[in-house]
């Protein structure tokens, strides 16, 4: 059963199903070896001649954090844009191999990306919240999904998950740019999860944040991964270590483009990593 949630979810949106297009599960149909949401299978990606990712298969467990770390230009925000099908948005991408959302492939024929887009939530680096209200911000998604619950109730709900709410919540008229830089992150993430996503794709999310902010998008992460699924990209190897279940390294050589070196348990990659270019890349020999 997917985990069910006070107040409005995914079941007061109206779905697809008169579209032709494929429902994508909330569960897979039949169980897998590994309770992985999301799976990626022998995954290539090209820019025009130019290739990104080279045969990058693995899963990411159901209500885990799994960081992906790697230097800078090895393909992490590539991968995690084939999740949601972003990528397909840039002009002259090709893609080979597959995305399994619970197990059915989102690059398939009548997979609709709009509906993998509303499944497959993301934060980007640089806080972006829309120019409109904070309650706005919360709503929009809701509203272009013909959201039939209760709109006060996802606004108090969906910025409480994101631990803003005490901070917002005498004037949600405010723009959401009159917000601070951590808080206009968190208001983003709230903005995610009012749609109710399985999976949150955050690149580099605390970044651009100070150090009691970044504190607070950490906790927040371990807060939500009760409820999803999250995949973060992070250049801060101390954030990954404290924040992820699960670790998965990447690099780019001259040979090949975009590949996965290794992936476990955080505490194993850190630890005891199997391939000698892990262990160089988190002592800081390279990258
Ligand atoms: N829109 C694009 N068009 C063409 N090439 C791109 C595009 N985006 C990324 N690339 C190329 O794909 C490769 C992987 O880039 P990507 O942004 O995925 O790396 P990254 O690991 O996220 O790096 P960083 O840590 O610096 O964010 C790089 O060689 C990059 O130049
Ligand atoms: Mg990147």
């Amino acid at each position: 059963m997917a985990p069910t949630r006070a107040g409005g979810s995914m079941s007061d949106i109206p779905g697809h199903a008169d579209s032709g297009a494929v429902a994508i599960p909330r569960q897979p149909a039949q169980a897998l070896e590994a309770d992985h949401v999301v799976e990626v299978r022998n995954l290539s990606l090209w820019y025009g001649d130019s290739q990104a990712l080279t045969n990058v298969s693995m899963g990411f467990p159901r209500n885990k954090v799994t960081a992906l770390i790697g230097p800078s230009g090895c393909g992490k925000s590539t991968l995690l844009r084939t999740i949601n099908r972003m990528n397909e948005l840039i002009p002259g991408v090709r893609t080979e191999g597959e995305v399994r959302l619970n197990d059915v492939d989102v690059y398939g024929k009548n997979v609709d990306a709009v509906e993998v887009r509303r499944r497959v939530g993301m934060v980007f680096q640089k806080p972006n919240p829309f120019p409109r209200s904070i309650r706005e911000n919360i709503l929009y998604g809701a509203k272009i999904n013909g959201y039939r619950g209760d709109y006060d109730e996802l606004v108090e709900r969906s910025l409480r998950q994101a631990a803003i709410w005490d901070e917002v919540k005498a004037n949600l008229k405010r723009s959401g740019l009159a917000l601070s830089g951590g808080q206009q992150q968190r208001l983003c993430i709230a903005r995610a999860i009012a749609i109710s996503p399985e999976v949150l794709l955050m690149d580099e999310p605390a970044s651009a944040l100070d150090p009691i902010s970044t504190v607070k998008i950490e906790d927040l992460m371990r807060e939500l991964v009760a409820n999803y699924t999250i995949i973060v990209v992070t250049h801060n190897l101390q954030q990954a270590a404290r924040v992820s279940d699960y670790t998965g390294f990447m690099l780019s050589d001259e040979q090949i483009k975009g590949q996965l070196v290794e992936f476990g348990a955080t505490n194993d990659i850190f630890t005891a990593p199997k391939d000698k270019r892990t262990e160089d890349y988190i002592t800081g020999r390279f990258g």
